[in-house]
């Protein structure tokens, strides 16, 4: 994002009475490597960065995860910022502290627990962020809804064409309600030995259908969309969550031009579950899920029989 926003950035730190350093790294999600790292550690030495100096993560959540990874490591750990850039860094990985970069073995597994000083959401860098994207991050959002606002669903509900056309005010609410949910749950369990797992709902299977499309195919929205969708099969089955609230939770995806149905071969399936059990989340082997009792309410640590995911894919193929 540095063509767009650092300028202005870069500005406002010299008005301050600043000396910026501008580190670029190239957009997608290669960037969150440790060559990556090393690169940026090489720039902060080269220009003399102290401990008390402090770095700006500007961009999406790529530029989020590594800065602060950055920030967490270099002497020790500086402050840093997030100026987030794109909807899901707004309203996800900008908020809680967890930075870190990718292993060729898989995604985010080195990293940190490192809280940013400072959040800012301007909703101004929005207006340049892709529709697909944007949509993206709204699954975020309408996540935040069913574990733990219904009142925050139902506005979702309600303001859905106010939220796609990028609406200020009703950007601006949602952007900081969803803020203030994720700052409440990760204020309760930092480092997720409980609560913090609900920000994983739709993760699991989620997660297994970015892996098994080595992340080429969805866009991490988009899979956790599925991923929600199958997790709100299974809390029908499982939890009661009532059939009238399931269908509203489809509803509000479908509404959001996110996708609700995907078609597996037997071998992509397989693919997928071996995936569910290579995640991170996972337990001496077995899969936990975050379920739905209501919209609003969910359980961790749930566990759920391969027959009932089988099931709750099986309603959501497309024939
Ligand atoms: N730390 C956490 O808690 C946490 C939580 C969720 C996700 N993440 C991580 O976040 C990353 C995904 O973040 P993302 O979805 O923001 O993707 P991203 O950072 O790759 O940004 C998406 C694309 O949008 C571009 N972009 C950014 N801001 C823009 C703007 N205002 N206008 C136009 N284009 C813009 C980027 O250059 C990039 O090409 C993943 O690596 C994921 O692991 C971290
Ligand atoms: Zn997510």
């Amino acid at each position: 994002m540095a063509p767009k926003f650092a300028g202005a950035v870069r500005k406002t730190l010299v008005k301050a009475g600043f000396d910026p350093l501008l580190v670029t790294v190239p957009a997608g999600e290669t960037a969150k490597s440790l060559s990556s790292v090393q690169a940026c550690y090489d720039r902060l030495a080269l220009h003399r960065l102290e401990r008390k100096s402090f770095i700006v993560a500007l961009g999406g959540g790529v530029v989020g995860d590594l800065a602060g990874f950055v920030a967490a490591t270099y002497l020790r750990g500086i402050d840093f910022v997030q100026v987030p850039t794109t909807l899901l860094a707004q309203v996800d990985s900008s908020v809680g502290g967890k930075v870190g970069v990718n292993l060729k073995a898989g995604k985010n597994l080195v990293g940190a627990f490192h809280q940013p000083r400072l959040v800012i959401c301007d909703l101004e860098t929005l207006k340049t962020l892709p529709a697909r994207e944007y949509r993206a991050g709204l699954a975020e959002v309408i996540k935040y809804g069913i574990i733990y606002d219904a009142g925050l669903f139902a506005r979702l509900e309600h303001d859905l064409p106010r939220l796609l056309r990028r609406e200020p005010k009703t950007l601006a609410a949602v952007v900081a309600r969803c803020c203030e949910i994720k700052a409440d749950v990760v204020g309760q369990d930092e480092t997720e030995s409980g609560l913090r797992a609900i920000l994983n709902f739709g993760h699991t299977i989620g997660h297994a259908l970015e892996a098994i499309s080595s992340y080429g195919t969805y866009l991490h929205g988009e899979a956790i969309s599925l991923g929600q969708i199958a997790a709100t099969g299974i809390s029908a089955r499982t939890l009661g969550l009532p059939a009238r609230e399931a269908n509203r939770i489809r509803l509000l995806f479908h509404g959001a031009g996110l996708p609700t149905r995907l078609k597996l071969t037997t071998a992509q399936r397989r693919k997928l579950f071996q995936a569910m059990r290579l995640d991170k989340k996972v337990s001496g082997g077995e899969i936990r899920f975050v379920l739905a009792r209501r919209i609003g309410r969910v359980e961790w640590g749930q566990r759920v029989s391969d027959r009932l995911i089988h099931e709750a894919l099986d309603a959501i193929e497309n024939r």
